[in-house]
């Protein structure tokens, strides 16, 4: 069949992985798909930054964005960023196209009005790799359990802090150099106190919290508290009683599924040294969904990083593209 037009908005961790796999899995993908997927441009902020895009390199960069969301058939935005990302998602759901986004605040903050333009359109819009990166927890809470209640999401959703935390608590680093070595590491975001402060992890629970719900809980609706205010005693004494912190975003539903009400909290949290989170290392990720029929299911794996975070975008792209090439017959 004629080949499905695809944008790419951003070429950096995340953007670079994903236009690679494009490239590497090309006939893969037109096999899974039904046609060819045509990667149509590339937006990058800066065109003279050296990069690493063999194969694909120079001809389909641009620094115009908006170039782009116009005649595509999916728009892929990994740019990052709130307003310039809204507008061209916006722009790209008009335009016609479905769109894939990475983006957990823009999703968190504006992912129902969001959500609303792509219905009145008829157009979708998936973030599958907004909430802890390759591991499939959206796809678990919005389509797996749709037959059953869900009761409560436990998770350990950023995985900068999960790494600061665990070095301290086994190697006895100090939590400042910690703190550096996430960052030397590249897991901390462009903007540290995303993590430390737990807004990131805020962003993830609020948006499992929508979906397993399909209530409009917002960001100011969590009780946040990061882990810049921890101190060595603190993890001396956890220590003392066979336990460690880690930080632990929460969403529980009291009231029935079909009038839930939904607490939603972020909050370094005492867990003993053999439950699941305690044992969830380094940059890792754990998620616990706990649901009336089929009990407690835990996801695991990692949360961030080019390769892992492309994996849910490329997943989200595929299914994308096919029902794309579905509905044309
Ligand atoms: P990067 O900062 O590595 O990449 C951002 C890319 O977008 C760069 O290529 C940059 O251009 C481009 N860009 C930024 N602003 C503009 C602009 N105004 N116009 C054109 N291009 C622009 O970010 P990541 O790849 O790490 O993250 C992308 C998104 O994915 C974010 O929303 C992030 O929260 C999300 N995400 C990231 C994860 C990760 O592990 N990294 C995990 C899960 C989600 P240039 O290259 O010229 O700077
Ligand atoms: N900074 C985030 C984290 C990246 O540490 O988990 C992935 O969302």
């Amino acid at each position: 069949g004629a080949p499905v037009r695809v944008a790419l908005l951003g070429a950096g961790t995340v953007g670079a992985a994903v236009a690679k796999a494009m490239v590497a899995r090309a006939e893969l993908y037109a096999q899974r798909v039904g046609a060819p997927l045509e990667l149509v441009g590339i937006a990058v902020r800066d065109l003279g930054r050296p990069r690493d895009l063999t194969g694909i390199l120079p001809d389909l960069l641009t620094d115009d964005p908006g170039s782009l969301v116009e005649d595509v058939d999916i728009v892929i935005e990994v740019m990052g960023g709130i307003e310039l990302s809204q507008e061209l998602i916006t722009r790209a759901l008009g335009a016609g196209a479905d769109v894939v986004t990475a983006n957990k605040q823009l999703i968190a903050q504006h992912g129902v009005e969001l959500e609303a333009t792509a219905e009145r359109l008829g157009r979708t819009l998936v973030y599958e790799a907004a909430v802890v990166a390759a591991v499939p927890v959206l796809h678990v809470v919005s389509q797996a359990l749709v037959g059953d209640e869900i009761r409560s999401i436990h998770g350990i959703v950023n995985g900068s802090t999960n790494y600061i935390l665990d070095t301290v608590a086994r190697l006895g680093v100090p939590f400042q150099e910690a703190v550096q070595q996430a960052g030397d590491l590249g897991y901390l975001e462009a903007d540290p106190t995303e993590d430390l402060e737990g807004l990131d992890a805020a962003a993830k629970i609020v948006i499992l919290a929508r979906l397993a719900w399909g209530v409009d809980v917002t960001l100011e609706d969590v009780k946040r508290e990061g882990i810049t205010g921890l101190t060595d005693q603190d993890f001396e004494a956890a220590r003392g009683t066979g336990q460690v912190i880690k930080l632990i975003a929460s969403a529980s539903r009291s009231g029935s599924s079909a009038e839930p009400r939904v607490e939603v909290a972020v909050r370094p949290t005492l867990v003993s040294a053999d439950h699941p989170f305690a044992l969830t290392r380094e940059g890792m990720n754990m998620v616990i969904i706990d649901s009336e029929s089929a009990g407690s299911l835990r996801l695991s794996g990692a949360g961030a990083g080019g390769d892992e975070t492309a994996s849910a975008v490329l997943g989200d792209l595929i299914t994308l593209a096919r029902a794309r090439v579905a509905a044309r017959d």
